[in-house]
């Protein structure tokens, strides 16, 4: 089959290197021209491991090509796939206008029948959206051509995106026309062997589905990082509280880590546009509210920690900080807590030394004018002469770092684990310091400092 993905980011590149792989022609565009030079010389711009291997070995099989002109994708994919950016809007809802200008420019050039498959993350009612500028296009032309808008949510998780494209725990295709129905279980047939993940329903319910499950996903993290909140200040340890709830399977281990708020391209302003949607037609999201409001000051938490310890006025004093981008595995910091937790040791006048194993060159990029922010390209560098270790990303490579270095290396070894990743009596071993979260009888002070 033909297939065209519009929007070459995290999910678009992802979905064309896949849908390349099992045997499909696919045209990836974008409209950003730098993108796709790099692309078109194998050049990959953000980190997803695997992802460059693949798009190269498309590349020069010619299976997968790379370009900026929306006619010839047009004409060229049977299934046209959406993948543009859905970010925030200013008053919280989702900004469409990327989707909404490629609605249109569908319109001024489809002259056949092409199923639209809306991959970005919108709001019920946008393949309605869709399907108008598509028809608009088409009219201006005083042509007739016929169309299916289709809605087809995307749930791959930055840092392992390819293998949950590959194998997807489901697949869910809002679709109201047979043909375009047919087609769709058609293109995902490689990735649906073992048992049937394809889910078919209605374009709204497909498109509540993706807000619903990120905002599951969202709640599941406050209601931990709350409990957590809860346990420090009454003397219990949330790590073995965590460890007694997944047991019971109704609950399960995922997705109930404690840790320093949840941030990235997705669930932050995924929770604003639904409670967006609630107010728009006056239902009013009260539990989303409260899990971003929870978030919100989690993402503050280690710096309240590192307040408690030295006093909100920080000038002077010196922080590391292991881990920028929002989760491990990607170099996306888009809403990370690292940018909160920077703003915060600023605010209080602190100097930063900071390192990321993937989001090194997109931080430095942002800090770039920010003289008291210097990213460092290792971990070890990062805390020389620090006041305090602030481990904010849960990177493999920090889990089990040389904690005698890391004393010998620190002006005061505190360790503020935002992630819990590390065991208190190992570090207590090497003498140095630790706060952790929802942790109130493992927190021990340094001897001094
Ligand atoms: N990143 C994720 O983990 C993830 C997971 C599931 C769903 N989603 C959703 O998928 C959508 C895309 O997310 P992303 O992270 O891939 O975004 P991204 O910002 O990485 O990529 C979007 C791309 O679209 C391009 N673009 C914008 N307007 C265009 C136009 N008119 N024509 C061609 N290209 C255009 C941009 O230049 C950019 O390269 C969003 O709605 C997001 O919520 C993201």
């Amino acid at each position: 089959m033909n297939v065209t993905v519009v929007g070459a980011g995290y999910v678009g590149l992802v979905t064309g290197a896949c849908l390349s792989e099992v045997g499909n022609h696919v045209c990836c565009i974008d409209s950003n021209e730098d993108k796709i030079l790099k692309l078109q010389l194998g050049e990959i711009p953000i980190y997803e491991p695997g992802l460059d291997q693949l798009v190269r070995s498309e590349l020069n099989l010619e299976r997968l090509h790379f370009t900026t002109d929306i006619a010839h994708g047009v004409s060229f994919g049977d299934v046209i796939m959406i993948a543009v950016g859905t970010p925030q809007d200013i008053d919280g809802s989702a900004d469409l206008s990327y989707v909404r200008e490629v609605a249109s420019t569908i319109g001024e050039y489809i002259s056949s029948f092409k199923v639209v498959a809306n991959k970005s993350t919108v709001p019920v009612g946008t393949g309605d959206l869709v399907t108008r500028e598509i028809r608009n296009g088409i009219a201006k032309r005083g042509i007739e051509c016929d169309f299916a808008v289709v809605s087809n949510p995307e749930f791959l998780k930055e840092g392992n995106a390819i293998e949950d494209f590959q194998k997807p725990d489901r697949i869910v295709v809002g679709v109201e026309d047979s043909i375009a129905a047919s087609i769709m279980r058609e293109l995902y047939t490689p990735f649906n062997r073992s048992h049937d993940r394809m889910i078919f329903m209605d374009v709204r319910s497909a498109e509540l589905t993706k807000y619903a499950s990120n905002a599951m996903l969202a709640t599941k993290i406050s209601f931990m990082n709350e409990i957590a909140n809860l346990a420090e200040q009454i003397n219990a340890d949330i790590e073995q509280v965590r460890i007694g709830m997944g047991a019971d399977p109704r609950i399960g281990y995922q997705f109930i880590y404690p840790g320093c708020g949840y941030g990235g391209s997705c669930f932050p302003k995924d929770i604003g546009a639904m409670i967006e949607t609630g107010a728009s037609v006056g239902y009013p999201l009260k539990i989303l509210k409260a899990v971003r409001q929870v978030n919100d000051k989690q993402k503050n938490i280690l710096v309240d920690k590192v307040i408690v310890e030295y006093g909100a006025n920080l000038a002077g004093k010196h922080f590391a900080i292991w881990g920028l981008a929002f989760k491990p595995n990607t170099d996306d910091i888009r809403e990370a807590p690292s940018l909160t937790i920077i703003q915060g040791l600023l605010d209080c006048g602190a100097t930063i030394s900071a390192f990321d194993p993937g989001a090194n060159n997109i931080a430095r990029q942002l800090y770039k004018s920010e003289e008291r922010v210097n990213i460092v390209d290792d971990a070890y560098d990062a805390i020389l002469g620090a006041d305090g270790l602030l481990v904010v990303t849960e990177w493999k490579v920090f889990r089990s770092p040389d904690f005698v270095l890391i004393k010998n290396r620190m002006r005061s070894a505190i360790i503020f684990d935002g992630r819990n990743i590390y065991d208190p009596e190992v570090i207590k071993a090497h003498g140095l310091s630790w706060h952790g979260i929802g942790r109130a009888r493992a927190v021990f002070s340094a001897p001094a400092h």
